[in-house]
């Protein structure tokens, strides 16, 4: 694959202002993606659910620059307040990308973006803000160029410019599900794009729930880029790669199965498998926290003892997500608001499996 194009370049003459607006979602990963090399390439494939409510919205202003450089100045506002660190991130984002988009070099851009959960949750946002981002150059792509007019091929160049600003963000262009990384068992899977795989799932999943049960709203001690770097040290690092390769593949064979059981007892391994491996970096450092583990111990005990089909998953943090079918809702909500929620900082966030981006007029 290869996006490099010197041909797009804008009429120096009659350089254009405007706007464009996506609101992207975040994504929930079932098997992780944790480990990476040369340019944002993972070591594993991931699979990952796209959630709904949790997602960004994004407007980028766009107008003709005023010196000759190869910058992309860009300034960046979160809820309406100046940003200057995410503001050095994608303008780092933007200035790797012009050798495919040309045209960055003779703008300016001011990038509003908001987020529908709140700053402080400790929500992993760069799935969804770099996505929104990517899906932003998109659009303008096809305003200036007339190009990307196929869906197809105007969500998969988004995915592959939001894995080169945060590789988790490229599985956030498709509706309910996405797989990134090749896999030998997914035909068109790929390092360099996240793939649709909404169709490969049983439907129970198309509607599976994720309920996150914040339990710190501090921010991380170590960066989910710093975690992968780790990873190149970690003497576990192959088997891990194993393992994950194995996961994915019975997990498809479960997710086009309704297989619950199976489909639980893989994500929690994948989970723990995450922090394990943040344990056993060097140096190592542990994300979880000990309402994490009573939740866990909490979770495991109440499927067995009702039966219902209530499993977890976390991210590089330790809120926990709880994955379950919908139609489990209501026994399910109760004990998580009544047995969990208490543990963490009494905040949940109810999401569920979503439709993807949206272009906002
Ligand atoms: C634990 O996508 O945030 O959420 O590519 O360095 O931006 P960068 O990392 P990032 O890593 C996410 C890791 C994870 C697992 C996952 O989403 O697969």
């Amino acid at each position: 694959m290869d996006y490099r194009n010197p041909k797009l370049l804008l009429d120096a003459n009659q350089l254009p202002t405007g706007k464009v607006k996506w609101r992207s979602p975040s994504n929930i990963a079932l098997v992780k993606y944790w480990g990476k090399h040369g340019r944002q390439l993972p070591r594993n494939a991931s699979l990952s659910l796209t959630l709904s409510a949790a997602h960004t919205e994004t407007e980028l202003h766009y107008r003709p620059k005023k010196e000759h450089n190869d910058r992309v100045p860009v300034n960046l506002f979160l809820d309406g307040t100046p940003q200057p660190a995410f503001a050095e991130r994608v303008q780092g984002f933007f200035e790797g990308i012009t050798t495919i988009y040309p045209f960055l070099r003779q703008l300016d851009l001011s990038v509003y973006t908001s987020n529908s959960f709140p700053h402080s949750a400790g929500i992993a946002s760069s799935a969804s803000a770099m996505s929104a981002l990517a899906l932003c150059l998109c659009s303008l792509e096809r305003k200036f160029f007339l190009a990307l007019s196929d869906d197809q091929a105007f969500f998969r160049k988004a995915s592959y410019l939001a894995r080169l600003g945060s590789g988790s963000a490229s599985r956030s262009l498709y509706p309910v599900a996405a797989l990134w990384g090749y896999h030998t068992e997914v035909k068109g899977s790929s390092d360099e794009v996240a793939i649709p795989f909404a169709d490969q799932l049983h439907p129970v999943f198309q509607s599976f729930r994720d309920t996150i049960v914040l339990v710190s709203k501090a921010t991380k001690q170590v960066s989910s880029s710093a975690g992968h770097q780790l990873m190149e040290q970690n003497v576990f690092a192959d088997v891990r790669y194993q393992q994950a390769n194995q996961h994915l593949s019975r997990l498809l064979l479960a997710s086009r199965e309704g297989d619950l059981e199976i489909f639980g007892s893989i994500i929690e391994s994948e989970a723990l498998t995450l922090h394990a491996l943040m344990m056993t970096s060097n140096p190592s450092y542990i994300l979880m926290e000990p309402a994490t583990l009573e939740m866990i111990q909490r979770v495991r005990a109440f499927r067995t003892e009702q039966q219902l089909p209530l499993y977890f998953t976390l991210d590089a943090g330790p809120n926990l997500h709880l994955l379950y079918p919908s139609e489990h809702m209501e026994a399910i909500g109760a004990f998580i608001q009544e047995s969990l929620a208490p543990l963490g900082t009494g905040q949940i966030i109810e999401d569920s499996v979503g439709q993807g981006p949206v272009e906002i007029d």
